[in-house]
């Protein structure tokens, strides 16, 4: 299975959706001029350029470089770094991030490092993927998968916290949980189901010969069709939000 790869420019064209819909918590991240932000996961900056249009001092980090350097230019400030392995310390009043934590399995590196990157009452405001997820998309890549021998193994790259769970692992890091909602929210595909594969399921697709991506690509389609595609609505996906706002303790 080859590693998740980004392209800003397809990502602005077909994903834009992304950064649409993250009003909501740039609303509860409520950013203030003086303060000094992280966007972790910043993508391609679309957020990130919004809370700058507020506060003075925000930083972004991402893992793909590709992302970063879109990012820089568009005039903001951003470092290539996983979040995994953040060394920031004292240093952020609050930590920003939109549909990204899903994508760093090893979330307590990510959360101690977020803690001590905070000053104390600094907070972690974010959103992400939460229980049930996209669960018909990633059920429907998984049969196709298994149904082809030659594509070798479906590997879920995403981690979907239940509430409760998300709650405990900020909890037993130090901060105190202010909110924690888990959100069904249909998201529409205006591009298309296989858009959004080639775009979010990348890790899977870059790796095939051009005949087995258009075999994945159609049949993964075909078996979505008759469940997230509507012609009043067109393709809707199962997406779910697990949003928060957590505080550092000290
Ligand atoms: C999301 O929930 O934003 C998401 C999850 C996995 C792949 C793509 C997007």
């Amino acid at each position: 299975m080859n590693r998740q790869t980004w392209n800003p420019q397809q990502y602005q064209e077909n994903a834009s959706f992304v950064a649409e819909l993250g009003s909501s918590v740039l609303n509860l991240l409520n950013p203030q001029p003086n303060e000094s932000i992280l966007d972790l996961g910043c993508g391609e900056g679309t957020l990130t350029e919004k809370i700058a249009s507020v506060t003075k001092d925000v930083m972004g980090i991402d893992a793909s470089p590709s992302m970063v350097q879109a990012t820089l230019e568009k005039g903001l400030n951003a470092v290539v770094m996983s979040a995994e392995s953040m060394t920031y310390k004292n240093t952020f009043d609050a930590v920003f991030s939109n549909a990204a934590l899903h994508w760093m399995r090893d979330y307590d590196s990510v959360i101690k490092g977020v803690f001590t990157s905070l000053k104390p009452k600094g907070r972690f405001v974010g959103e992400f993927g939460g229980h049930g997820n996209i669960a018909t998309l990633i059920e429907a890549m998984e049969t196709v998968v298994s149904q082809n021998k030659n594509m070798g193994q479906f590997t879920n790259p995403w981690f979907f916290p239940k509430a409760d769970e998300y709650k405990s692992y900020l909890e037993n890091n130090g901060f105190c949980v202010i909110d924690m909602s888990l959100i069904p929210r249909p998201t529409p595909l205006k591009a298309g189901v296989k858009e959004w594969l080639k775009i979010f399921a990348n890790h899977i697709v870059s790796g095939m010969p051009t005949e087995m991506e258009k075999i994945f690509l159609s049949q993964t389609e075909q078996l979505l069709k008759p469940i997230l595609y509507t012609e009043k609505d067109g393709w809707v996906a199962d997406y779910v939000r697990l949003r928060f706002h957590a505080v550092k303790k000290l």
